[in-house]
């Protein structure tokens, strides 16, 4: 049916039911339609060339902005609970305060090293950043279709805008929830504005503007794009589903967490680096690309 799913990175626990999905959204069409995505590792690529690429986060960690003695400090972090993020032998509510931890410790190392606001786009700039392959058809397919995209991010909001404002693909169609920096008078980083999101509390819980899922109350065909198990609650904000299809792009530890993210997510896209399949299925419901 559609030919970007007969790719060999692509898997499903049960074909039948995601086509019968497929052919439902179809009935309703780009109007009846929505995209709640996840940003690192879902929008981004998670590798290039046999290199890992940078999470928001890293981008700024990376970056010249941020001393040696804290580089070290937050990649030591990184060794630590990142391993906790993706084990799958471990619960969500186990993994939840770990990551609490994680991001509040990177946050107050991070506002210990006289960030500048004017610094973000240099360094975004400078950064081997990369976005999905297909990002252009992505963006700019659900743009001209006017279908709403919600990007909800554990990681840094001002430096997802900043990859997706140099990639132009910034439209207005596109909503942004994720860990906003907060600057003082002279520009300087001095904290995180509003309640903290990490991987395991992507949910209603911290949406600040409960009227964005409100006024989208007639699109009830929901598109759901994530990288671990946290992104599933991603839609719980919505107020009406009539067919939700989840994508999962399974990264890392594949073996381990393959049969995790078959029971969890309708597709699977296993170490897949484009949006070809996501591309594909918008195309089928009746997105422009
Ligand atoms: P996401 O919700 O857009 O995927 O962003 C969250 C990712 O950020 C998560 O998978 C782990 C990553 N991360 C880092 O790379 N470094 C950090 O210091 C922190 C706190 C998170
Ligand atoms: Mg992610």
């Amino acid at each position: 049916m559609i030919a970007e799913l007969e790719k060999k990175t692509v898997s499903m626990k049960d074909a039948g039911r995601v086509k019968e999905i497929i052919m439902s959204m179809q009935r309703g069409g780009e109007k009846k339609l929505q995209v709640i995505s996840d940003f690192d590792m879902t929008l981004t690529r998670f590798g290039h060339n046999g290199k890992r690429c940078p999470t928001c986060h890293n981008i700024v960690d990376n970056s010249q902005l941020v001393s040696a003695d804290c580089k070290k400090k937050l990649k030591d972090l990184c060794n630590t609970y990142y391993p906790i993020e993706i084990d799958h032998t471990r619960s969500i509510d186990e993994k939840y305060p770990l990551m609490v931890e994680w991001w509040t410790k990177a946050h107050d190392l991070l506002c210990q090293q006289n960030i500048r606001k004017d610094m973000i786009a240099p360094i975004v700039k400078d950064s081997g950043a990369m976005l999905r392959e297909g990002y252009e058809v992505f963006f700019n397919g659900l743009h001209q279709s006017n279908i709403p995209l919600f990007i909800f991010s554990a990681g840094i909001g001002d430096i997802l805008e900043e990859i997706i404002r140099q990639a132009g693909v910034f439209h207005d169609n596109v909503n942004v929830v994720s860990n906003y920096m907060d600057f003082d008078e002279k520009g300087m980083l001095i904290g995180f504005k509003g309640e903290l999101i990490h991987t395991y509390n992507k949910n209603n819980s911290v949406l600040r503007d409960k009227e964005y899922f409100k006024q989208l109350d007639n699109r009830t065909n929901i598109i759901v794009l994530g990288d671990t198990l946290g992104d599933l609650t991603m839609a719980d904000g919505v107020t009406n589903v009539e067919n939700i299809l989840k994508i999962g792009f399974l990264n890392d530890k594949v073996e381990e967490q393959r049969q995790m993210f078959l029971d969890a997510y309708d597709i699977v896209l296993e170490k897949d680096e484009t949006l070809d399949a996501v591309n594909g299925i918008l195309k089928n419901i009746g997105a422009k690309n």
